[in-house]
């Protein structure tokens, strides 16, 4: 049996000797034959949080823009749970480890099975000859960290400085840190970082707000948060403040536009914790990530991560920050337990994100989101339906999976839509004092969905039988599809665009859009069945100039029926747009598109040049359509 450890700079592909209990009696085999099939890994992590359980983090990281990558010495603090433990293991991938030390200087000899493509490494650390329950360890990020994208300064919003940001939902937090990387545990971290520009770091933390010439910066996190909300931002950023706890960190080329965008976001938050509680995450920031964030926004507590991609200039985007501080109780404070049950992080967070949006700018508003977001689901469920039915439950099963392939509506919409239904039956106020005990009793806790449905009988749906029976739970959570009692939206502002949309497709007739908004414009190409005659959108085109338009929603929706049509006029703006911007939400139903109507080399052509820009995330999305392994039609 051949057993190699760990000293400097090397990372072994080593064969396990002892008995590594991971998870539920899943065992890395002796023989050294170290062998994926059986080895069960539960909660995409190899951590063995049952027994030994990280609790604090200290991060002391050098980041190199000149070599790029972050050396770090972390250490961590850990409870054993279970007497007999003998290891801590943890999650990582793509890091080099040069060094693991106890608390007195002492080198650790270390274990770390093969690299699974998904979940990585699992790395083993003997707890013998470690003391007061600390263990440190030195490594490197490397150029396949996939959580961080470098980024130069021309793929920034000012163009004069580089930029970092990490990216570490749903299990790519291993890929930067050697972490438990499950949303199960918890702990609190704190952190130093040097730099070697003259830029500002941002993290999941209490932040600075300026630069200072030392270029040190130090951080903490004193509310425990799961792995994937561990974040790091770095760049040329001025801060706004918008009023005494939240404000934005920008490009300071246009830090102003977008604080004029965000005005209404002090509301928000007010409007926000008189629904469901105390804010209590102390300050609410935003931080502006250059286009080639993969998402629209990330609800890294107390910093979102969000695209530039929202700001329109007329803040008609602006849910999607309500959606990221939704998050700060939906998520945040009570956490999805597994991938599996990532449907209580989003859904819950949807349908929270249209109360704030409600509050903001009215319920006709609101309705009009929720007709878009059913549109949205009913989409998502027909591709599913075809190739992964399966996944349109909300309650999810990815093991073997990578988590990411839980990331559709179903989550989002069907989540939001099933919450409807329990607020159409129980009526608000009773919902919302539900909601708001749930928040408060399961703050800084892990949820199930189990346990989630458990708490809904007990607490709000024993009152009355027909509650229970009008709310069909089982079919709602536990099966495919959409209930035949599903609330259906209807809003009277979209009845025009109907109409509209009707007179175009029947006699050509423009719309008339004096009164449009950028949600009006959404719901009326998403009428507009796609492949449309190019004469019809020729005649959209010049009388709108959609092709040009600023807002990336209405860009996305237009370049959809141009790629449709092979509507020419359009595939200049529509390379663009691809090349500049790596939201996968926007990448993913374009490229789709072109392999589906047969411009599979235009949407090769176009990738080769746009994905040195994109993150992995988008990358790897993106990858599976051009090669015909993506079931992401849509
Ligand atoms: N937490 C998600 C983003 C995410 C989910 C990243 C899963 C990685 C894995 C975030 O809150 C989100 O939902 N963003 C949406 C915006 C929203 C308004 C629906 C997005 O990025 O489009
Ligand atoms: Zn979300």
């Amino acid at each position: 049996m051949s057993i190699k450890f760990c000293h400097k700079n090397v990372l072994f592909s080593i064969l396990l000797c002892s008995n590594v209990v991971l998870f539920n009696s899943c065992k890395i085999k002796q023989d050294g034959n170290y062998n994926k099939n059986t080895m069960k890994v539960a909660n995409h992590s190899y951590s063995n949080y049952d027994e030994v359980r990280v609790h604090h983090i200290s991060l002391d990281m050098s980041i190199s823009f000149d070599s790029l990558t972050i050396a770090v010495e972390e250490k961590l603090e850990f409870e054993v749970l279970k007497n007999n433990a003998s290891e801590l293991i943890l999650d990582i991938k793509n890091l080099e480890i040069d060094s693991i030390f106890n608390n007195q200087g002492e080198n650790i000899l270390f274990k770390s099975s093969d690299s699974d493509s998904i979940l990585g490494q699992a790395l083993v650390i003997p707890l013998d000859h470690l003391f007061d329950n600390q263990v440190i360890i030195k490594y490197k990020t490397t150029n396949e960290s996939e959580a961080l994208q470098w980024q130069n300064p021309e793929q920034t919003k000012g163009k004069k400085h580089p930029f970092l940001f990490t990216q570490s939902q749903a299990i790519l937090a291993r890929t930067w840190i050697p972490i438990q990387d499950c949303p199960a545990v918890r702990f609190t971290y704190d952190a130093k970082i040097r730099l070697d520009r003259d830029l500002l770091p941002l993290m999941s933390a209490k932040n600075p707000q300026k630069t200072n010439p030392k270029r040190e910066y130090s951080f903490e996190m004193n509310q425990p948060i799961p792995s994937y909300l561990m974040a790091l931002a770095v760049g040329d950023f001025q801060f706004i403040a918008l009023d005494s706890v939240c404000g934005v960190y920008a490009d300071p080329v246009w830090v102003n536009d977008c604080a004029s965008e965000f005005k209404d976001l002090p509301k928000m938050m007010s409007e926000a914790s008189q629904l469901y509680g105390n804010y209590r995450w102390e300050r609410y920031d935003i931080v502006m990530l250059p286009p080639s964030f993969p998402f629209g926004g990330m609800e890294n507590p107390r910093l979102t991560f969000a695209t530039p991609t929202i700001i329109a200039g007329d803040r008609s985007l602006v849910s999607l920050i309500a959606h990221e501080l939704a998050h700060s109780w939906s998520g945040n404070l009570v956490t999805n337990e597994t991938w599996n049950d990532f449907w209580l992080n989003e859904g819950f967070t949807v349908y929270f994100e249209s109360r704030i949006m409600e509050k903001i700018a009215g319920p006709d508003y609101a309705k009009m989101l929720e007709v878009l977001g059913m549109g949205d689901l009913k989409n998502t469920l027909a591709d599913l339906d075809s190739t992964n039915p399966s996944d349109t439950k909300l309650f999810l099963c990815l093991e073997g999976r990578n988590p990411d392939d839980g990331v559709t509506d179903v989550a989002y919409e069907k989540g939001r839509f099933f919450l409807l239904r329990i607020e159409e039956v129980v009526g608000r106020k009773r919902f919302d004092q539900f909601l708001n005990q749930y928040f408060k009793k399961h703050a800084f806790k892990t949820m199930n969905t189990k346990i989630f449905i458990e708490i809904l009988k007990d607490e709000l749906l024993s009152e009355k039988d027909s509650w229970l029976n009008a709310i069909d739970i089982n079919q709602w959570v536990y099966e495919e599809g959409l209930p035949s009692s599903c609330p259906e939206p209807k809003s009277i502002y979209f009845d025009v665009v109907q109409d509209d949309a009707s007179a175009f497709i029947e006699e050509g007739h423009l719309p008339q859009t004096m009164d449009y908004t950028t949600h009006h414009w959404l719901h009326f190409l998403r009428t507009l069945p796609e492949g449309q005659p190019i004469d019809k959108l020729t005649s959209l085109d010049s009388a709108f100039s959609i092709s040009k338009t600023g807002n990336s929603e209405i860009a996305c929706d237009w370049f959809k029926h141009a790629i449709a049509s092979k509507y020419q006029p359009a595939y200049q703006a529509m390379e663009s747009f691809l090349i500049n911007v790596g939201r996968r939400k926007f990448l993913t139903p374009l490229y789709s598109r072109m392999v589906n109507t047969g411009q599979i080399d235009l949407a090769q052509r176009i990738f080769d040049k746009a994905s040195p820009g994109y993150h992995a995330v988008s990358n790897s999305t993106i990858a599976a359509i051009l090669s015909g392994k993506s079931n992401v039609p849509h």
